[in-house]
C-alpha cells in the first residue's frame, strides 16, 4: 500500500441503531477519515479516527463561497464473505473532475481509494447484513483558510464519513411520483451541473421543496436554456424507455452529472443488446409517446437508491402514469443485475467490484 491511515481507536463506541430498519443517512459510524492539505506541502497527515464535530473558523473559505466537493459510494457485506466496494475508481476520477472545476487540489486516485478502504475497515461492524443495506460512504473536501476575499483557499480538509443506510426512498423500489419542473433549473452550459459540489444541491432544494408540497417525492429536472429538454431526476440521472429503446441525456454538453450507476446501466443494456442512446429528448415527446402508448418506462439511476423507477409524472396539469404506476422490466432486470453483482451473487464480468477486505 503507497499510503498509511494510522487509526485512533475509539473509547466510546456509538450505540447503534436497529440495522434491519435503517433510514437513509441519519447515522454515522464510529470513525472518519481526515485528511489535510496545504499550500506547497500538499495532502499529508492522513488518519482514521473517531468520528466528532471538527472546528473551523467562521471566515473559512467554504462557509462563504462554498468552495466544495462530494462523493457517494457504497461498502457491502458480499455473499463470499468479503467486504467490497464498487466502482471505487470511477468516484476517485470524478472527484478530481469536480476538484478541477471548483479549484480544488489535484488528489492522487490510489490515496482517495485507500482512504476510503482504510474508513471502511475501520467501520466493519457497521456495514448492515439485511437487504437493500449499505454502509453510504461521503468523502468531502472543504476549503478551510480563515479568508474573506474570493480567491482559492490555501488549505483543505479532506474527509470520509460513514453512514449504514437502507432504501433510498422509503418505499424502497416502489415507483415514485415525479413533479417535471419548469420553472427552476439546475444546470446550463458552462456551469457545475457535471460535477458534485454543494452548491448545485443547494440549488435545487426549492424544486423539490416545491414538488413536496405537491405530493411528489422529486423533480424531473429540464434544461437550463430552453426548458424543452429532460435532464436528470433529483440527484439522479433520468431514463426513458420509448418503443423499446432506452434513452438518457448526453453528457457531453457538461450538464449532466456522470453517474456511474448510469455508466454501469449503459453498458449492461448494451450487453444485454437492449437499444440504448444517450441523445437529447424533450418533455413533450416523453408525453406524446405515452398518449401513443410508446412510453414503456422511465426511471432514476445514483448510487444513493441504485434504480428508482417512476410510477407517474407530472407536467403543467397533465398527469401520465408509467407502466400502471409499477415497475418495469428493464428497470427491474437492470436493479437485480446491479445489486447482485455488487453482493457477489452474479458473477463481476467488468472487475467493478473492489474488494476491501475478508469478513
Ligand atoms: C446519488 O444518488 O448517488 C446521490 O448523489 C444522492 C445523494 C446526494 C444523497
Amino acid at each position: 500500500m503507497k499510503y498509511e491511515f494510522p487509526v485512533t481507536p475509539c473509547l466510546n463506541p456509538k450505540h447503534k441503531p436497529d440495522m434491519n430498519n435503517l433510514p437513509f443517512g441519519v447515522d454515522m459510524a464510529d470513525y472518519m477519515v481526515v485528511i489535510e492539505y496545504t499550500e506547497g506541502r500538499g495532502w499529508h497527515s492522513g488518519r482514521v479516527v473517531p468520528y466528532a464535530p471538527i472546528t473551523l473558523e467562521p471566515a473559512a473559505c467554504v462557509f462563504h463561497y462554498g468552495q466544495e466537493m462530494f462523493e457517494g459510494l457504497k461498502a457491502y457485506k458480499s455473499v463470499n464473505n468479503e467486504v467490497v466496494l464498487f466502482r471505487p475508481d470511477m468516484n476517485a476520477k470524478r472527484a478530481n473532475s469536480t476538484a478541477e472545476r471548483i479549484c480544488l487540489p489535484y488528489m492522487d486516485e490510489e490515496m482517495f481509494i485507500e482512504a476510503v478502504k482504510a474508513g471502511t475497515k475501520a467501520n466493519i461492524d457497521w456495514i448492515p447484513d439485511a437487504p437493500n443495506s449499505s454502509l453510504y460512504i461521503r468523502p468531502f473536501i472543504i476549503a478551510t483558510e480563515p479568508f474573506l476575499g474570493v480567491r482559492l483557499s490555501k488549505s483543505y480538509l479532506f474527509m470520509i464519513i460513514f453512514s449504514p443506510v437502507g432504501p433510498y426512498y422509503k418505499g424502497g423500489l416502489a415507483p415514485t411520483k415525479i413533479f417535471v419542473e419548469d420553472e427552476y433549473t439546475r444546470s446550463c452550459q458552462g456551469g457545475t451541473g457535471y460535477v458534485k459540489t454543494a452548491g448545485n444541491y443547494a440549488a435545487s432544494l426549492k424544486a423539490q421543496e416545491k414538488a413536496h408540497q405537491l405530493g411528489y417525492s422529486q423533480v424531473l429536472w429540464l434544461d437550463g436554456v430552453t426548458r424543452n429538454y429532460v435532464e436528470e431526476i433529483g440527484t439522479s440521472n433520468a431514463f426513458f424507455v420509448i418503443d423499446g429503446e432506452v434513452i438518457t441525456a448526453p453528457t457531453n454538453e457538461g450538464t449532466i452529472l456522470p453517474g456511474i450507476t448510469r455508466n454501469s446501466v449503459l453498458t449492461l443494456l448494451k450487453e444485454w443488446g437492449i437499444p440504448a442512446s444517450e441523445r437529447r429528448l424533450t418533455i413533450q415527446e416523453v408525453f406524446d409517446a405515452h398518449k401513443e402508448g410508446r412510453l414503456n418506462e422511465v426511471f432514476a439511476s445514483g448510487t444513493a437508491a441504485v434504480i428508482s423507477p417512476v410510477g407517474e409524472l407530472r407536467w403543467k396539469d397533465d398527469v401520465i402514469q408509467i407502466n400502471g404506476g409499477s415497475i418495469g422490466p428493464i428497470a427491474q432486470k437492470l436493479y437485480d443485475t446491479i445489486t447482485g453483482i455488487q453482493l457477489g451473487k452474479i458473477e463481476d464480468k467488468h472487475g467493478w467490484v473492489e474488494k476491501v477486505c475478508d469478513l
